[in-house]
């Protein structure tokens, strides 16, 4: 037990004896004056000084009062900053958090926008190559180069052909022509606006054998046919006539339509391409049409009516299928234009006859 006391008394010592190095000047200088009194203490109580030996014990006691006060008080002293510097932290740390937040925030709102943007350019792409590959579908450019590659089978030209689509009859309206031609091999061909399709008729009539009469309102477009039709050695099938356009009364209403004196010396047209006028001159431009030629036509008739899909032209289309008994639609409209069987009704045919 003794021993046992005496190896923990020698472990403190070892341990004060390991610190001593470590202390500060003030520590050692109070180690030392603690160790002064303690001595003064016992040199008193053994030379039989026993009030000196409890004065100096009273004073090593206040001593170690005072400066166990200090240690307190410094202990405090770092207390108190240590929940100050917490404080700071804390402070800190939630500021930091604040700007964290506001900017992944700020990162979201933007992120946000610019799928926006982004979605509103992909959509934007997308409606354009919509147009486009739509647009490519309504000219149905497969479907054209094919007539096209046909239309060429078909004749072999002697000139530059002018040429098809826009303004002009597509391939594929133009192909469907030569061939009701081919079949039907009419034998006096009126066409209403020339251009390209004149050039083609008189291609076709020139091997079926039968004759073109085109009309235009506008000198210069007549001249350039005719210019064409003669780089082609055509004019023996096909002529081009001046048709301004003079007022057309029907039912009341006057409508600029080719000049009737162009087509005075006509009979028994079996075919008609309506071409003509253009839209630009005015509303219903074709409408006068089939009233202008009605008597002029053989009994029995083919009308192609090009555009045939356009406000007006649909409602010329009514109004002479409902006007003329023996005038009626062949199928569906075919490319952008309609085909219209005429066959004058017998009881006129004999008077007409
Ligand atoms: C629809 S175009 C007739 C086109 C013709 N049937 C063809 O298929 O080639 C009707 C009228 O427009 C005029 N025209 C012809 N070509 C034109 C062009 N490229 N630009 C403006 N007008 C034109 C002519 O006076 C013609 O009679």
């Amino acid at each position: 037990m003794r021993s046992a006391r005496m190896s923990s008394l020698t472990r403190i010592g070892r341990r004060v004896v390991r610190r001593l190095p470590s202390l500060s000047a003030r520590q050692a200088a109070a180690l030392c004056g603690a160790g002064v009194l303690c001595a003064g203490v016992a040199a008193a109580a053994l030379t039989g000084h026993p009030r000196v030996a409890t004065a100096l014990l009273g004073l090593l006691a206040g001593v170690t009062l005072a400066l166990l006060l200090v240690v307190l008080r410094r202990l405090a002293g770092v207390q108190k900053a240590g929940l100050a510097a917490q404080r700071d932290l804390r402070t800190t740390v939630e500021e930091m958090q604040r700007r964290l937040v506001a900017a992944v925030e700020r990162e979201r709102l933007t992120a946000g926008d610019r799928h926006l943007e982004l979605a509103e350019a992909i959509a934007r792409v997308k409606q354009v190559a919509d147009r486009k590959a739509g647009s490519a579908q309504v000219l149905g450019l497969p479907r054209e180069f094919e007539a096209t590659v046909q239309l060429f089978q078909g004749f072999v030209p002697r000139a530059p052909m002018p040429s098809s689509g826009d303004w002009a009859l597509n391939p594929t309206d133009l192909l469907e022509l030569l061939h009701l031609i081919r079949i039907r091999q009419p034998r006096l061909v009126l066409e209403l606006g020339s251009g390209t399709s004149s050039v083609w008729i008189a291609y076709a009539l020139e091997q079926s054998g039968g004759r073109l009469i085109s009309l235009d309102h506008d000198a210069e477009f007549a001249r350039r046919t005719r210019a064409v039709l003669a780089a082609h050695g055509l004019t023996e099938v096909a002529e081009v006539r001046d048709a301004p356009l003079t007022p057309a009364s029907i039912d009341g209403r006057d409508y600029p339509w080719y000049d009737p004196e162009t087509l005075a010396d006509l009979h028994d047209i079996d075919f008609v391409l309506i071409d003509g006028p253009p839209a630009a001159i005015g509303a219903d431009a074709r409408f006068p049409a089939l009233h202008m030629i009605e008597k002029r036509l053989a009994d029995r008739a083919t009308l192609i009516f090009d555009d045939a899909g356009r406000k007006d032209e649909q409602a010329a289309l009514a109004a002479w299928t409902e006007r003329y008994e023996g005038l009626t639609r062949e199928g569906e409209i075919l490319g952008r234009h309609a085909v219209l069987a005429f066959a004058r009704p017998p009881a006129m045919a004999a008077a007409h006859g």
